[in-house]
């Protein structure tokens, strides 16, 4: 079962998981993060530079890989994934260029994305596989881009977007939900699963039916998420209003720890 922990607030949790991250790196700096974007990550990024300006976290040594990309825009592009990571955490915190990496969105249709995908596996391959993964949840249910679906796949591709997950990110592209790309490319559920410590974040009370049927409900592909039931050492790190409608025992678990 999965390890579950509530806070108070979605800053009191950044605050606790940025020292337990700092503290890994202490112990094994060539750590490799798995990495989201999003809105609930945020106070976590800020809180990893705080971390990092106080001298408690040192990203010199450490490797990231970024979960998805939109496609069609490019490394340079303001409203890239790759765009929000430097603003919030890569300009911010000592980490080497060479060791940052990113889904190519400007790859070729095609064969192009084809192949970028398969680098990306390749790379993560090399690099030793990803130690510790965060993930944040969509409204769906998806993890990454891995969208509610009758099959998921397995390794990094190319996704379309539900109307949903394009509304959510309309904000990154001047609220045109028009302009938000169709598709994107994004590691697999088997990418995912691979990570070898798995940190979810949810925070907000319109998390809290997704969290719910995430935790509770079956393994299905309508709800990607899911799928993490089947990893051996998930956390799931809530505040109070997206764990509002989990029960005793879940909650009881997060006590045994
Ligand atoms: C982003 C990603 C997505 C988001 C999810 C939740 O890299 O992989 O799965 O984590 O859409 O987004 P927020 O945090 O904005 O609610």
């Amino acid at each position: 079962m999965a390890r579950i922990r509530i806070f108070d607030t979605p800053a009191a949790l950044a605050r606790v998981l940025a020292s337990d991250i700092a503290r890994v790196l202490a112990t094994q700096p060539t750590l490799v993060l798995g990495l989201a974007t999003g809105r609930t990550p945020i106070p976590l990024y800020r809180e990893l530079v705080r971390q990092h300006l106080a001298g408690r976290a040192d990203f010199s040594r450490a490797t990231t890989f970024n979960l998805d990309e939109f496609l069609g825009v490019g490394a340079m592009d303001p409203r890239s994934y790759r765009a929000f990571m430097k603003k919030y955490l890569f300009d911010r915190v000592n980490l080497s260029p060479r060791r940052m990496h990113f889904l190519n969105g400007a790859a070729a249709p095609g064969r192009g994305v084809q192949r970028e995908c398969e680098r990306y596996e390749r790379a993560i391959e090399r690099a030793g596989g990803i130690d510790v993964q965060i993930l944040g949840l969509g409204m769906n249910g998806h993890i990454g881009f891995n969208e509610p679906a009758r099959a998921l796949v397995a390794r990094t591709h190319c996704t379309r977007l539900k109307p949903a997950t394009r509304r959510a990110n309309a904000p990154l592209f001047g609220n045109r939900i028009g302009a938000v790309p169709r598709e994107a490319l994004s590691m697999g559920m088997a990418t995912i699963l691979h990570a070898k410590r798995i940190v979810l974040l949810a925070t907000g009370s319109t998390k809290a039916r997704c969290v719910e049927r995430m935790i509770t409900g079956p393994v299905t592909p309508r709800l990607p998420a899911s799928f993490l039931q089947l990893h051996r050492h998930v956390e799931i790190w809530l505040d109070r209003a997206a764990a509002a409608r989990l029960g005793g025992p879940e909650r009881t678990a997060l006590h045994r720890g």
